[in-house]
């Protein structure tokens, strides 16, 4: 059975103190009630991935992940994080490939797959997001769009890889918009996914492939996205700068 997840992604969003209560909030919640297959995990800025690594460690279902990393092992790279930095303070796992890092860094498939390499190379779990912009699904090009995605930024993974990947789909559109993919729509692009994994490595690692919705992911739309049977959970980002909020998502799985 693959694994649930529901990850939030906090964004450039809470100063060192308020992340830390947050975070205390939401493992009070949490307690020992995540249940079964399934993982919750934090992707905080960088400033509070050791402190958070500390308060984590009373809860087996509960991960730490920073949000980025750079593709070299370490240089002169001023003011940038590395993934062996992110690794030795214990993080899990890193997003690579946010529509935010595509738009406004500038970060292209060809980056994100070395991204992916150096992340893999030092021990991290990459959470890699896909996902089309409106003009791109107004264009009825999402399909091709996602390939791309797929094919540039991870299928030149071998198997064993690849299996250490969580992606997540991220309809830009839906990013921090209030909009989110009907389930429908979300299910036909994840089963699409699935189907891509399945014709370039095999079935068996597409159905054991951890494939998360992200773009205004609440608690009351969690439950109908997570009943799909190709969603295995969410990334979510506004929400998960509330605890409570945060919480009743991810017991969705409980
Ligand atoms: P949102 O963000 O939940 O605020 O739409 C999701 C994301 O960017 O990961």
């Amino acid at each position: 059975m693959r694994k649930k997840i529901v990850a939030g992604n906090w964004k450039m969003n809470l100063d060192y103190n308020e992340g830390l209560s947050l975070f205390s909030e939401i493992t009070n919640m949490v307690k020992d009630e995540i249940t079964g297959h399934q993982e919750a995990v934090v992707c905080s800025p960088f400033i509070h991935l050791h402190s958070l690594v500390q308060l984590a460690k009373g809860y087996n279902k509960v991960s730490i992940g920073a949000q980025n990393a750079h593709q070299a092992e370490s240089g002169a790279y001023t003011g940038e994080i590395s993934a062996k930095m992110i690794k030795s303070v214990g993080a899990e796992y890193v997003i690579l490939g946010h529509s935010e890092r595509r738009q406004y860094f500038g970060e292209t498939n060809q980056l994100l797959a070395q991204k992916v390499d150096t992340a893999l190379k030092n021990g991290l779990k990459p959470i890699f997001c896909i996902g089309e912009t409106l003009d791109e699904r107004d264009g009825a090009r999402h399909f091709e769009v996602i390939q791309t995605q797929l094919q540039e930024g991870i299928f030149h993974l071998d198997a064993e890889s690849f299996a250490q990947l969580v992606i997540a789909y991220e309809p830009v559109w839906a990013i921090g918009t209030g909009k989110t993919a009907s389930a429908e729509q979300a299910q036909e692009i994840h089963a699409h996914i699935r189907s891509e994994i399945a014709a370039k490595y095999d079935q068996a690692t597409a159905d054991s492939m951890t494939i998360l919705y992200g773009g205004s992911c609440t608690p009351k739309n969690a439950p109908e996205l997570f009943a799909q049977p190709d969603i295995d959970g969410g990334l979510i980002g506004g929400a998960s700068l509330k605890s409570r909020d945060f919480v009743d998502i991810v017991k969705v799985f409980n």
